[in-house]
């Protein structure tokens, strides 16, 4: 019995669909709990790369089922879109190898109006969202007024819940915000033509997760975004709208926690972030733009330029602990080659104080000053590296000190973006 979680453990674009594709080639089924297309996760075969954001990263093989999640917000217009996308780079998508839960929330026009308008009324305290109507879809969820894939199955229950809606939508919309209202018929005939094409890879997921998992075949959880956009234990509120920590997939993907095996967290060498919210080991200078241009760290779903900085290990810890990590796969450690010296941040200096762990409050947060630890840097280029022994030694002594301070294992380390570039090392 195997069930086996990877997730994000900073603030995303870890290479968790490069981790996932990996892993996935001993796996039966790969299934996202949370999120929704938020999430760009680069996958690279070959010469081709796929961008994915809905569709789990274990769909680039023929023979594994993915699974979306209930934990997920299903924007179908996107779903369609990416489906289309796979299709022409030859990816065959079926009911055969994509199920989507029954019990997954609908991201509905309304929502992606409402993100864009709560995010310019925040003004400059705006959150930097990626704009595809994650945060109010979440809002709805929890409110209990949300619109299910199940709904849509059920024509007259889903006209009554989007007149329901988008009455109150509307209102908002157009008597706090002072814009222009949806129109009820054209997103009706547009949904119910998705719930037509959404219907034949409609499953309850929860029963075909668990039988998978007592039938002995291999299921992999595949984690958005990261630990620190979580919603709870993120930077809030700079964060996503979901549990993006091991605890989301219970909940995202309806399995109990005794079934899971085992979860690797993935990290880069570095540390980076796209959209607003403090960032401690955050560099302003050069060698920031060095790391950006040299990771071609540009966001997979906005485009935007990701922020960049020194490896934090308080937060490399804060994930091993929320999540029980009992690995991580670091990734993007060849970005890094060419730097003289590279330093990692090993605690958070607070009011004459040197703590381990995230301050829950911004203002406490803003006030930690990074400590530092220094480390020689590695000149060679070591993309083709494939054991650990052909790293160079300096290289080598940088992870011993992420498995020392997080008492957390590393199990993968990845130079390069292909499949092969990736070292295995979880037999040591
Ligand atoms: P995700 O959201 O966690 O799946 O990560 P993204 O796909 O948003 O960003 C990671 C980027 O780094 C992608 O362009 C990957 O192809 C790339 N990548 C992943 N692992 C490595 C690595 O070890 N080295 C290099 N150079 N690139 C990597
Ligand atoms: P993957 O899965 C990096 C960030 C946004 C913003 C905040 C809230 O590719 O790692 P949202 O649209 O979720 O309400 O935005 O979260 N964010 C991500 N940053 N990688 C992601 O996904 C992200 N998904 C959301 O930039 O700061
Ligand atoms: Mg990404």
């Amino acid at each position: 019995m195997s069930a086996f979680i990877i997730l994000g453990s900073q603030w995303g674009d870890e290479g968790k669909g490069k981790i996932t594709d990996y892993i996935a080639k001993s796996a039966d089924v790969v299934v996202r709990f949370q999120g929704g297309n938020n999430a760009g996760h680069t996958v690279e075969v070959g010469s081709k790369q796929y961008k994915l954001h809905l569709v789990p990263s274990g769909i680039l093989y023929k023979d594994k089922i993915n699974v979306i999640g209930n934990g997920v917000v299903l924007d179908p217009k996107a779903l369609f879109e990416e489906m289309d996308y796979l299709k022409k780079l030859d990816v065959s998508i079926s009911p055969e190898n994509l199920m989507i839960s029954d019990r997954a929330q609908l991201i509905m026009p309304y929502h992606k109006v409402l993100d864009g308008i709560k995010e310019r009324a925040r003004g400059k305290n705006d959150i930097g969202t990626t704009g595809k109507g994650i945060g109010p879809c979440y809002t709805d969820k929890m409110e209990r007024s949300g619109i299910r894939v199940c709904d849509l199955m059920h024509e007259d229950v889903f006209k009554e819940k989007l007149q329901e809606n988008l009455k109150v939508k509307n209102d908002i919309i157009t008597k706090v915000y002072g814009e222009n209202p949806l129109d009820f018929d054209s997103i009706y005939r547009e949904y119910i033509n998705y719930g037509k094409t959404l219907a034949p890879y409609v499953k309850d997921i929860s029963v075909e997760v668990y039988k998978n998992i007592k039938d002995g075949r291999k299921v992999l959880f595949e984690g958005a975004q990261g630990s620190l956009l979580d919603v709870d234990y993120g930077t809030y509120p700079y964060v996503t709208s979901s549990s993006t920590i091991a605890g989301g997939v219970c909940i995202g993907a309806g399995i109990g926690p005794t079934m899971i095996t085992g979860a690797v967290g993935v990290a880069k060498a570095y540390t980076t972030r796209v959209g607003k919210g403090p960032f401690t080991t955050e560099l302003f200078d050069e060698t920031g733009n060095w790391i950006r241009e040299n990771g071609h760290e540009y966001g997979v779903t906005t485009g935007r330029a990701r922020r960049c900085g020194w490896l934090d290990l308080v937060i490399l810890k804060s994930s091993a602990r929320l999540s029980g990590l009992t690995s991580f796969a670091i990734t993007k450690i060849d970005t890094l080659a060419g730097l003289e010296k590279v330093k990692v941040c090993t605690g958070y200096k607070l009011n004459g104080k040197v703590i381990d762990y995230v301050p829950a409050s911004l203002e406490d947060l803003a006030k930690c000053e990074p400590v530092y630890e220094e480390f020689q840097g590695w000149s060679k280029s070591i993309e083709n590296a494939r054991t650990y022994d052909e790293l160079p030694g300096s290289a080598k002594k940088y992870l011993r000190k992420i498995e020392e301070f997080t008492d957390t294992k590393i199990s993968i380390v990845s130079v390069g973006p292909g499949r092969d570039q990736t070292i295995d090392i979880s037999h040591i």
